[in-house]
């Protein structure tokens, strides 16, 4: 089948080269002109596992002609950026934008119109009258549908996802878009590029256009309010001196509770859980509908984010004129995303309390925020006087954490992600302290409790 994506991000991106890697044959656009220069060298723009190679197919193409990727696609994807506006709802302008360019050069042939974008509830219905009005305008004849298709992916395993997705969702009216979108999806519903092609064949789940759209929010919303909800009772258990890892294990084999997303730490970030409770928040008080949970979901993250400076603050006391190292910055592991990541919360914290900050991430070579950036591990620890944890990339398991110790002024790790060892960090010489755990090793000085507002 001939497939137009636009927006070439990491929802776009992925999309097409995995639709082009399944067979199909993909035209990619985007108005950026550098990114697409990039993408035609055969590189990906952005840091995605699995993708440089998923992109070598003869069968998918980049181009900044809208026109050509219109008459191009029996299916048009829209995937181009909703990033919040200030009110936390969704900025739809380059939705907006992409389907009066469709109406513009859109022909007489059918097409499948895809909202893959995450947009407010009712945006299928608007981007067809405004594909319908730029038709209009030029007197011409057309013929298509507005499918949505909610994203599901999660950056740092998007190609993964986009091959083993636990369902597809099609929301739309008519019988013979859902139709092509199902002759589409046919190779990863059956399984033929999966891990493990014996699993049974991926639930499509088709509905109407307003119940997909709100799938996408409400799946978001119940993930980020699942993550602040054990974060919350991991504050609980730093209280009482108990464990929130032992606690979630504990709960997470309850089938009706389940284990993922229970992993307390500072909280969430990235380009999709903020911007969407968000929205769904502004679409409630649109509706005249009240989201206290939403609300205490976010409030929770956002308290979450300084945790690590709390503990600083109980084991270092005053932090003005302390180095403070950070490990990963990421929102997390296996993407270079800096999008709302609670390392940049952190930093501006851990700034207006006069600390110095450095910070080592295996991907970000640069930052707009008063960080110093090194190159390694080794070269942050020396003459620190804390170690932060801020992302649980893989290779921070494996680090000479002695080596590290020793170079320090004080031998201090603050774990944000609840993914080392404690009685191994304490014989690697750390005091080490984790969110809602009990810490490990000895401090060599009193510990005070912190007046700041942090701890409310
Ligand atoms: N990133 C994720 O993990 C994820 C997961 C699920 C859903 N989503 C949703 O998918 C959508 C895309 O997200 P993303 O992270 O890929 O965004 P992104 O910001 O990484 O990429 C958007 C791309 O669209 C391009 N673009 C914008 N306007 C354009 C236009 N008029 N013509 C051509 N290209 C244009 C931009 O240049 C950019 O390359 C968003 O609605 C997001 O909420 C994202």
């Amino acid at each position: 089948m001939r497939v137009s994506v636009i927006g070439t991000g990491y929802v776009g991106l992925v999309t097409g080269a995995c639709l082009a890697h399944i067979g199909h044959d993909v035209v990619c656009v985007d108005y950026n002109v550098e990114k697409v220069a990039t993408l035609q060298t055969g590189k990906p723009p952005i840091y995605e596992p699995d993708l440089t190679d998923i992109m070598r197919s003869e069968r998918l193409s980049f181009t900044t002609d809208l026109a050509a990727g219109v008459g191009h696609g029996d299916v048009i994807f829209i995937a181009v950026g909703t990033p919040p506006l200030p009110t936390g709802e969704s900025d739809t302008r380059y939705v907006e934008a992409v389907a009066r360019g469709i109406g513009e050069h859109i022909g007489s042939d059918y097409k499948v119109i895809v909202n893959k974008s995450t947009v407010p509830v009712g945006s299928g219905d608007w981007v067809r009258r405004l594909i319908l009005d730029a038709v209009e305008h030029r007197g011409a004849q057309t013929s298509f549908e507005v499918v949505s298709n909610p994203e599901f992916l999660r950056e740092g395993s998007a190609v993964y996802d986009t091959f083993n997705p636990d369902r597809i969702v099609l929301g739309g009216q008519s019988p013979r878009a859902i139709e092509r979108m199902r002759q589409l999806y046919a190779p990863i519903v059956t399984r033929q590029f999966a891990l493990d092609p014996a699993l049974p064949a991926v639930p499509v789940v088709v509905t109407d256009l307003a119940s997909a759209e709100t799938i996408k929010y409400a799946a978001n919303a119940f993930l980020a309010t699942k993550i602040s909800f054990i974060n919350e009772i991991a504050n609980i258990c730093d209280r009482i001196g108990a464990d929130v890892n032992q606690v979630a294990q504990g709960i997470g084999l309850d089938s009706r509770i389940g284990g993922k997303f229970l992993q307390a730490g500072i909280g969430w970030g990235g380009s999709c859980f903020p911007k969407d409770v968000s929205a769904l928040m502004h679409i409630a008080r649109d509706y005249g509908v009240p989201t206290n949970l939403l609300d205490a979901t976010i409030a929770t993250n956002q308290r979450q984010r300084l945790q690590v400076v709390y503990h600083l603050q109980k084991t270092l006391k005053i932090l003005k004129g302390k180095t403070i190292g950070l490990l990963g910055l990421t929102f997390k592991p296996n993407t270079d995303d800096l999008r709302d990541a609670p390392a940049l919360d952190i930093i501006a914290e851990l700034q207006r309390l006069g600390a110095k900050v450095k910070a080592y991430d295996p991907i970000v070579e640069n930052l707009d925020a008063p960080v110093t950036l090194v190159d390694t591990p080794t070269t942050l620890a020396h003459s620190c006087d804390a170690l932060v944890l801020v992302t649980d990339w893989a290779e921070f398991q494996d680090l000479d954490y002695g080596d590290l110790a020793r170079r320090m002024t004080h031998p201090i790790f603050i774990d944000g992600r609840n993914c080392l060892n404690p009685q191994r960090m304490q014989q690697e010489g750390f005091y080490y302290q984790a969110i809602g755990r009990p810490s490990a090793g000895q401090l060599l000085w009193p510990t005070v409790s912190p007046t700041s507002a942090l701890v409310a």
